[in-house]
């Protein structure tokens, strides 16, 4: 199968970068968001990071006008997926939220409809089998910021079948992305080998250890990490971190996998990162 038209569900960080790259690479997209205004924001934060790319040279004004005519938006998701090749998935890592839009889309869309969660650490074939056919569901899990990492995390559940797979592999592959399968299991690979990082420079903090500025330089300098395991967890999200780290404890009843306090704490307070503009930096 050609996939020529996509929906993205979400336009929030990841939703809106995945939208972004199917519609720079010729694809039709329809971007479903809950309200408006939400719609608004990612389609503003879209044309920054295109404004951005042309500042680079990457590309010219044409292909910014023609991604961006390329990316209609929907509030109602049966709408939305009525017509599409291919369905990408990127609403919070909630199993309640990711149910019910898993139930709307399986009603609404077409037979031949390929599935994808972006999903960072829920199962795929728990979700798999909220639809009438998990054969054609599979993780199609990107990397923040959607419009520079290579990478495309492909994770088959225990049902998808060969064909599934081979469409979503050649697809990644036309958004100029490096696809790398994976079997599902908490964490997947990414997150199962990132998360133990980020949770131990946190208890070199919280232990008094290292500050969290020093944590990052050791990485950077000695590691050539583009960023350290702090700003790097920051940009991710704290809370984000939290859910994948009881994602893999819970997965794998292991305690190295046990959260450290500080990240607790730091959740507790609402200092999530980016996001709320403090972390284990402040942002402005
Ligand atoms: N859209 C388009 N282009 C962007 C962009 C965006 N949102 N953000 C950055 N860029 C481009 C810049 O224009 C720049 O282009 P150039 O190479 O042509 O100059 C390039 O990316 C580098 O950006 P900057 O110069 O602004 O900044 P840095 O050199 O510090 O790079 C970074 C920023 C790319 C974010 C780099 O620090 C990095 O790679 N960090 C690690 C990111 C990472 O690990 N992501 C994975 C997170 S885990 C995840 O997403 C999975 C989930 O399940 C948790």
């Amino acid at each position: 199968m050609d996939v020529k038209k996509v929906a993205v569900i979400g336009g929030g960080t990841m939703g809106n970068g995945i939208a972004h790259v199917f519609a720079m690479n010729g694809f039709s997209v329809n971007l479903i968001e809950t309200k408006q205004e939400f719609a608004d924001r990612a389609m503003s934060t879209i044309q920054k990071n295109l404004d951005r790319m042309v500042k680079k040279e990457k590309i010219d004004e044409g292909k910014k006008k023609s991604t961006l005519d390329s990316i209609s938006v929907f509030l109602d998701i049966s709408e939305g997926v009525k017509d599409v090749d291919m369905v990408v998935e990127a609403v919070p890592e909630n199993l309640d939220i990711k149910t019910s839009v898993w139930k709307q889309v399986d009603e609404a869309a077409p037979d031949h409809t390929i599935f994808g969660s972006n999903t960072s650490s829920i199962s795929i074939t728990k979700l798999a089998a909220l639809t009438s056919r998990p054969e054609k569901f599979i993780g199609m899990h990107f990397f923040n910021p959607v419009p520079v990492m290579k990478l495309v995390e492909i994770v088959r559940g225990l049902q998808t079948d060969d064909d599934t797979y081979d469409v979503v592999e050649e697809t990644s592959k036309k958004l100029q992305k490096v696809p790398v399968p994976v079997n599902d299991a908490p964490g997947f690979v990414s997150n199962r080998v990132l998360m133990p990082m980020i949770n131990e420079a946190i208890f070199c903090v919280g232990e008094g250890v290292a500050t969290a500025e020093n944590v990052d330089e050791v990485m950077k300098l000695g590691m050539a990490h583009p960023m350290g395991p702090l700003r790097l967890a920051d940009f991710i999200g704290l809370d984000v971190c939290l859910d994948i780290l009881g994602v893999l404890y819970e997965g794998f009843k292991d305690p190295k996998y046990r959260p450290a306090p500080l990240l607790v704490k730091m959740v507790d307070a609402g200092k999530l990162g980016n996001k709320t503009g403090e972390g284990f930096y402040k942002y402005d």
